[in-house]
């Protein structure tokens, strides 16, 4: 029996090195593809990007640990005000009542607590948090705030200058219109960013809510 496992435990290794090998290759090309959002930790090792990044829009901060436990950065700061607003645009399910926002804001934290000085909470909104950071000093910026259009080209026009040459500025659900109650206009936010800029939108390979990705020149 033991004789039989051997072969079998080496080849099973052998094709997850290969597996592994295929994504390094896919995520190292010129145009990278990316399966979903969770290889961006991967891109941005990839690409050398290993000082402060962002993300803009945290809540439980799911992603903020999925970013921490597989990017190999300094540290990353989570900005979000856990906040009920009262905005007729701000149409989301995420906008919830303050109470909830406050217990929110608590899983959050205990989350975030096993990264130690890997990670920085910033109770504040996008716009209260941006003049914090110095102009060209971050690696990456990943926005999931508020996804109506205003908001998107808001945080965009915010965030964007703070990217070091180099830099990645990405964000979650590059769609637009009314989807499952909420509303989106994100894909059209970036894509006016992106023309007007002059790059190109990789795009991960998410059939829904996919992540937008620009490579700041
Ligand atoms: C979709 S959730 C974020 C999910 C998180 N990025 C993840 O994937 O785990 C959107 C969050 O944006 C926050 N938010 C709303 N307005 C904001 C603003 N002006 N600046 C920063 N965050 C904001 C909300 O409090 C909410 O927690």
């Amino acid at each position: 029996m033991t004789s039989l496992l051997r072969p079998l435990r080496k080849l099973y290794r052998s094709l997850l090195d290969s597996r592994e090998e295929l994504r390094l290759h896919r995520l190292s090309q010129p145009t990278p593809v990316l399966v979903d959002r969770e290889e961006l930790p991967l891109l941005l090792n990839v690409l050398n990007l290993r000082g402060e990044g962002v993300e803009i829009g945290v809540q439980r901060a799911t992603f903020s640990s999925r970013l921490l436990d597989g990017w190999a950065g300094a540290r990353l700061h989570s900005v979000d005000p856990w906040r009920t607003f009262d905005d007729p645009a701000y149409v989301d399910k995420a906008n919830a009542a303050q109470e909830v926002q406050d217990a929110i804001y608590e899983t959050a934290r205990q989350r975030l607590a096993r990264f130690g000085e890997r990670s920085a909470i910033i109770r504040a909104t996008s716009a209260e948090a941006a003049p914090r950071f110095a102009d060209r000093s971050l690696d990456f910026v990943y926005i999931d705030a508020q996804h109506h259009y205003e908001a998107v080209c808001e945080d965009i026009a915010l965030w964007h200058p703070k990217l070091k040459p180099g830099g990645i500025l990405a964000g979650h659900d590059y769609l637009d219109g009314v989807v499952a109650g909420d509303l989106f206009g994100v894909k059209r936010a970036v894509d006016e960013f992106a023309a007007a800029a002059g790059l190109p939108v990789w795009v991960t390979l998410e059939k829904e809510y996919a992540t937008w990705i620009c490579r700041i020149p």
